[in-house]
């Protein structure tokens, strides 16, 4: 089972999203399951509508791209655990540019990663360095190096795999790797069995470039 992760960033609205979804939801691997698990991760306000326009799709899951450190109460603005519960399967925390915008340190993430599990969402852990610490016992860690996200300049496969062999700590599930994956690299990450995601930005905003990557992978070519 390979994991492929469409994050949206900051990105469409509703009209949007109904074209993307009509176009993606007729292609052929989408119709019929296959072995990859596909999920997509829109912006809080479209996670009702995709979920609602996903759910017949097993192979399909809906994740949010991030999650209140809080609990429920009175915190103007957040999006917390409960409230993403029945919307978001999985949930995407510590991207760096919530690190870097946000300024979500390690405490902060590590708060997010035990706010998500207590209310049933999949946390995918992001780190872009090694001394990043991840939660013990993560199931889904994603590497997603600075430098090579929205940047065209992706790793290559062997220092991906340098940096898996270096954790000290391996997830339980799934090692995800993210940063300017196209159409062209996408089976240089996921025909290695230590990768078994990939997290995309840039190339899932269109639903033609996103199903020519699954497309290829699918297909081998
Ligand atoms: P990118 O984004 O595919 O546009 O490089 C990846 C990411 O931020 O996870």
């Amino acid at each position: 089972m390979k994991f492929i992760i469409a994050n949206w960033k900051s990105h469409k609205n509703v009209n949007e999203t109904k074209e993307w979804l009509n176009t993606f939801l007729q292609y052929e691997y989408i119709q019929k399951p296959t072995n990859i698990r596909i999920i997509i991760c829109p912006p809080f306000s479209l996670l009702s509508y995709v979920k609602e326009k996903t759910l017949e799709y097993p192979h399909l899951n809906v994740g949010a791209q991030d999650i209140s450190q809080y609990p429920e109460g009175a915190y103007t603005g957040e999006m917390n655990g409960k409230s993403l519960q029945g919307l978001a399967d999985y949930v995407i925390i510590g991207h760096s540019e919530r690190r870097m915008y946000q300024k979500e340190n390690d405490e902060i993430c590590l708060q997010k990663y035990s706010r998500a599990l207590e209310f049933g969402l999949i946390p995918i852990y992001c780190i872009s360095s090694i001394q990043q610490p991840i939660p013990k016992n993560a199931q889904f860690v994603a590497y997603e190096p600075i430098e090579s996200i929205g940047s065209g300049n992706p790793q290559n496969i062997d220092s991906v795999v340098t940096f898996y062999h270096n954790l000290a700590q391996k997830p339980k599930t799934a090692f995800i790797y993210g940063g300017s994956v196209n159409q062209s690299n996408i089976n240089s990450y996921l025909n290695n069995s230590i990768i078994d995601g990939v997290l995309i930005g840039t190339a899932s905003l269109s639903p033609t470039t996103f199903y020519s990557l699954i497309d290829s992978f699918l297909q081998k070519k």
